[in-house]
């Protein structure tokens, strides 16, 4: 097949780990036989340096004609100075809300080979394999937000609509029919009014999915069982901040931020994939940063906006095999393990792609 893919790999370690996500893209592009086309843009803090934006025109419009997006990371302390109004972080909130991308999904498995690297008990993770579909383009990130009077006060408001609900609500049912059928949705409706109207939706959802076992949970009971009992849970839905923190949260169970890919749909079939962690300026360009969560992603874009299911298991097998032949970024080594660069994962998980 054909399809054209919008590459932005932004700031700090993004280049890093975008160049083996591409590498591992190209092997399964040889291998199988597809043609893949790939545009860089700009965003984020790069773009800010090179056009004074975050996120300029031609990388909406490119990212609107793509088949999908391979997104790395924004921002760093260059850009950090609060009295500035322009953030490399607007670059990656403008996305998801200019292409429509609602439901995040952020999957998380416990690989076995990396229990050892979690400072949660092996016991406890064994079995964990839940996925976290996070609102995306709604709520107190994109609410109405200022200041008052004088400075001495600010404010950031949370709103939701029932439909807004109702379609993340949807995809998250839809995901669990795929997967062992149980769907936990989290709010905090004892306390906030957007939370009991995403409660009221959320259950009226469920009546069209008997065949899906469904619980509503208090965002800080969820973060608690996160920790105590992971892998009861198989989908979680929530809104956009509470799915930010408890994505943090639940990536500790997999050992490394390094590990835990995402991708990020709406309507159609266009998509946008990144890693979960950020740019992690102090390592960027040393080639020490773990590159699987990237590669994770792409194969993320294969199974959802290709709809090349056979290519996204071979590269999701490959990193397994990788993993399993010992090799490791700094994120992850041990003494019993060998420390590879962010190439070389790159290059030993493409390698492996190649031979099929
Ligand atoms: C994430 C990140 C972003 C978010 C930041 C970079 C704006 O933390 O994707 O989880 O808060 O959504
Ligand atoms: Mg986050």
């Amino acid at each position: 097949m054909q399809a054209h893919i919008a590459v932005l790999a932004g700031d700090g370690i993004g280049p890093d780990v975008v160049a083996e996500a591409i590498r591992v893209l190209e092997a399964v592009e040889a291998h199988y036989g597809h043609q893949l086309l790939f545009t860089r843009a700009l965003v984020g803090g790069a773009a800010i340096d090179a056009v004074g934006t975050p996120l300029p025109e031609d990388t909406l419009t490119l990212c609107r004609k793509a088949d999908a997006v391979l997104f790395g990371a924004v921002g760093g302390p260059k850009w950090d100075d609060p009295t500035k109004p322009i953030r490399p972080e607007q670059g990656l909130l403008g996305l998801r809300k200019g292409l429509g991308l609602y439901a995040n999904l952020r999957p998380v498995r416990v690989n076995p080979l990396l229990m050892g690297a979690s400072t949660i008990k092996p016991k406890v993770l064994s079995g964990t394999d839940l996925v976290v579909v996070r609102e995306l383009t709604g709520g107190i990130y994109f609410g109405v937000r200022g200041r008052g009077d004088n400075n001495t006060s600010a404010y950031d408001t949370m709103t939701y609509t029932t439909h807004e609900i109702e379609r993340v609500m949807r995809a998250a049912f839809e995901l669990a029919r795929m997967r062992r059928k149980h769907v936990t949705s989290v709010d905090k409706a004892n306390v906030l009014e957007c939370s009991r109207l995403w409660r009221e939706v959320a259950t009226r959802v469920a009546r069209d999915y008997p065949d899906v076992q469904f619980e509503n949970l208090l965002v800080d009971a969820c973060a608690m069982h996160l920790i105590r009992r992971p892998s009861s849970f198989d989908v979680i839905v929530t809104e956009n901040m509470f799915g930010d923190i408890l994505t943090d949260e639940a990536s500790m169970l997999a050992g490394s931020m390094g590990m835990l890919p995402s991708a990020s749909l709406g309507e159609g079939k266009r998509g946008l994939y990144e890693p979960i962690h950020g740019s992690a300026p102090d390592i960027a360009g040393q080639g020490i940063a773990n590159p699987l969560a990237a590669i994770l992603s792409a194969a993320l874009l294969l199974r959802y906006s290709l709809g090349l299911e056979d290519e996204a298991a071979a590269v999701e097998q490959a990193v397994d095999q990788v993993l399993e032949a010992g090799y490791r970024t700094a994120d992850l080594v041990t003494d019993q393990t060998t420390r590879v660069t962010t190439r070389e994962m790159g290059e030993h998980v493409a390698a492996l792609v190649t031979r099929g």
